[in-house]
């Protein structure tokens, strides 16, 4: 199967601020060598601590931004290749749906407006025939149209998500990335949102990358999860490989900070071993190992590729080893 949406060797530095006059300007590494395909009709999740990557990542597959080097490609077409009109044209196939509904949507434009934006730039029909569609659109995502003619400080952050969901899927789009989409609403509308996407997502046979620094929610939702640490993937695999064999230290760390409901399986938690270190001076060789259990002086001299382990694909210079029969009933505490 050829992929959908394929990234090879993406990185992503931010210039900062020149701290002095004849200092030279720094650069922050956010994303670093990243390579993988999504394929067509399938959800990727991708999670990470707070930091790691992951929105600096997801603006890149959208072309929110440029990449600093490698190609990101949608349909075998790089999309860095692509005149201004040609990549217009492409972007009717991905879309974004924000993290903070209010943030992301104009306060001075009524939901009708924001919804029907994308339709009236590209000129997809008559007025009657884009409010028509405008509506449509608002009960697909479970939007009251009486809602229509609200601005969004007048609404709900469920009622916004929905505004920036049918947003999104407005122009049909084959692509959808979802930034932490359902992490700024309350507990109970959580659920729904999350359901919604998963129901749209079914219904338009769409492909989607989630970003998630909650694994529960990625457990939900994603048929396959890539795990980011400052700024690399470290662990690819499907979201039932991720949960029932996780292969890298990190995805162990991850897994086992996940809040559980009965009190044995609290017991197991895990604290984080300090703070994640500075993507500014990130360590050398493999940059969990300053809170690895394992590390060896091997993973300060060399940086562990994402390599294919028995059908998952992990960077850990000794995953064999912390995969064996005896090493896979031990939770990684670091
Ligand atoms: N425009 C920017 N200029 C400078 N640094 C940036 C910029 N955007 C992101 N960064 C830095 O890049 C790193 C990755 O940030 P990013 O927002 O991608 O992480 P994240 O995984 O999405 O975090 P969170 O879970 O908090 O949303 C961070 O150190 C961040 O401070
Ligand atoms: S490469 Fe070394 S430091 Fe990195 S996760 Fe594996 S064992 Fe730990
Ligand atoms: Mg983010």
């Amino acid at each position: 199967m050829s992929a959908f949406l394929s990234l090879r060797h993406v990185g992503k530095d931010y210039p900062l601020a020149r701290r002095g006059l004849f200092l030279p300007r720094r650069k922050l590494r956010a994303v670093d060598d990243v390579s993988l395909d999504v394929f067509e009709g399938e959800t990727l999740g991708l999670v990470g601590e707070s930091g790691c990557g992951k929105s600096s990542l997801a603006r890149l597959i959208v072309q929110l931004e440029a990449p600093s080097r490698g190609a990101v490609s949608l349909d075998g077409i790089e999309l860095a290749t692509l005149d201004k009109r040609a990549l217009k044209q492409a972007r009717r196939n991905f879309q974004m749906v924000f993290q903070d509904p209010y943030a992301s949507l104009n306060p001075r434009m009524k939901a009708r407006a924001i919804i029907g934006e994308a339709l009236r730039n590209y000129r997809t029909g008559t007025p009657d025939e884009i409010e028509a569609r405008v509506e449509e659109l608002a009960r697909q995502v479970g939007l009251g149209t009486h809602l229509l003619d609200h601005f969004p400080h007048e609404l709900s952050g469920g009622q916004c998500q929905r505004i920036g969901i049918a947003r999104a899927i407005a122009l049909n789009p084959r692509l959808i990335v979802a930034d932490e989409a359902v992490s700024a609403l309350d507990v109970s509308i959580q659920a729904q949102i999350l359901n919604l996407i998963i129901r749209l997502q079914a219904e338009m046979g769409l492909t989607l990358v989630f970003v998630s620094h909650d694994m529960s929610v990625i457990a939900h939702v994603a048929d396959r999860v890539a795990v980011m640490y400052l700024g690399r993937i470290v662990e690819l695999a499907t979201t039932e490989a991720v949960f029932s064999r996780p292969a890298h230290p990190y995805t162990r760390t991850l897994l086992a900070a996940v809040p559980t409901p009965t009190p044995a399986a609290r017991g197991r938690r895990t604290a984080w071993a300090g703070e994640m270190p500075s993507p500014l001076a990130p360590p050398s060789g493999c940059h969990f190992r300053t809170r690895c259990a394992h590390a060896t002086a091997r993973c300060t001299d060399e940086v562990p590729a994402l390599r294919d382990i028995g059908g998952q694909s992990v960077a850990c210079h000794h995953a064999e080893a912390l995969l064996s029969p005896t090493a896979a009933s031990e939770v990684v505490h670091v």
